[in-house]
């Protein structure tokens, strides 16, 4: 299939420009920054059509994004600009050329004040800007593009990218006092199983909503607790702190955990969390 990825040179889509050659697809990769990739900006509504124009792939995987979530509350209308009618733009492009479309969403679309873990048809209420933007892109890609994957995934961590892994690691290493907020619980996601499983559903066909995330559910406490456990530092004392004494511009949602209902039943699910979490650290050479 020819496929043109999005947001090709951040952390998912460079890792699915390689996974889906692997699997014998004819890729593009497209990206407001970066070597090797079609310069896209998704804002540009005449240069997103025409790029898909030219290509005219059979697919088109949206992971470009804006991801800083606080500088989406910084800047909320910037946030609803790339994320919402950035994805417009590629919804409304990939529909002329009358291409699939795989949307990457988020977790924050959802309130996180329901405790049980949310499934596919559970509804949205994001209570951020970037969660409304996410959310704003999935509304226009269910507008636009009837056969469509929107592909839900939570607090990702990628080789080479900043995440919550190296940054308490990097906290823990240097003899501060490490805190870590304890109440907000979501699934730690490994690209690289996000990547595999998305290679793997776009060759379903079976268009849909889905909640990609690595099995299971924990707070950020014990997301750093079980990384320190497994790098030799377990000797090292994390404090338990409230989202509160760790002001950030954004409000994150606290309960958000993902439940992959709508995957299991193609077969497709992502490993436990702490697998992940431990083949990552034994890819980086941090696993004791
Ligand atoms: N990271 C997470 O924890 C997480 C969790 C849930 C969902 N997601 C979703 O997963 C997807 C992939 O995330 P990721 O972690 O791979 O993000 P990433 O590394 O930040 O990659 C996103 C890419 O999109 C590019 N981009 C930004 N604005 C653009 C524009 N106007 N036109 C074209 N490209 C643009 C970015 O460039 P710049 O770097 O220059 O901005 C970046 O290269 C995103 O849709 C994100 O919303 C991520």
């Amino acid at each position: 299939m020819r496929i043109l990825v999005t947001g090709a040179a951040g952390n998912l889509g460079g890792l699915l420009l390689g996974d889906l050659a692997r699997d014998g697809h004819d890729v593009i990769g497209a990206d407001v920054v970066g070597d090797d990739v079609e310069r896209l900006d998704i804002c540009d509504f005449s240069a997103t059509r025409r790029l898909l124009q030219d290509h005219r792939p059979q697919l088109v995987i949206h992971a470009a994004a804006w991801t800083d979530v606080d500088g989406c509350a910084r800047e909320p209308d910037r946030a609803l600009q790339v994320n919402g009618f950035g994805t417009q733009n590629v919804a409304l492009a990939a529909a002329a050329v009358d291409a699939e479309l795989a949307y990457i969403s988020s977790n924050e679309v959802f309130s996180g004040r329901d405790i049980q873990p949310l499934d596919e048809f559970a509804s949205p209420a994001p209570r951020n800007p970037y969660g409304y933007s996410k959310r704003a892109g999935e509304l226009s890609v269910v507008a636009h593009c009837p056969r469509h994957y929107i592909v839900r995934t939570a607090w990702l961590f990628a080789h080479g990218g900043r995440n919550f892994i190296q940054a308490v690691l990097g906290a823990g290493r240097s003899g501060k006092p490490v805190r870590v907020v304890s109440n907000e619980v979501a699934n730690p996601t490994y690209t690289n199983d996000l990547s595999a499983a998305l290679v793997r559903l776009v060759a379903s066909g079976r268009h849909g909503t889905y909640h990609f995330v690595n099995e299971g559910a924990c707070s950020r406490l014990q997301f750093a607790r079980y990384v320190f456990d497994r790098s030799g530092l377990a000797d090292v004392p994390i404090e338990a702190i409230s989202s509160h004494q760790w002001p950030r511009p954004a409000s994150p949602p606290e309960h958000a955990a993902l439940v992959n209902h709508a995957g299991r039943l193609l077969g497709i699910t992502l490993r436990p969390w702490r697998a992940a979490v431990e083949a990552f650290l034994s890819k980086e050479g941090w696993l004791s």
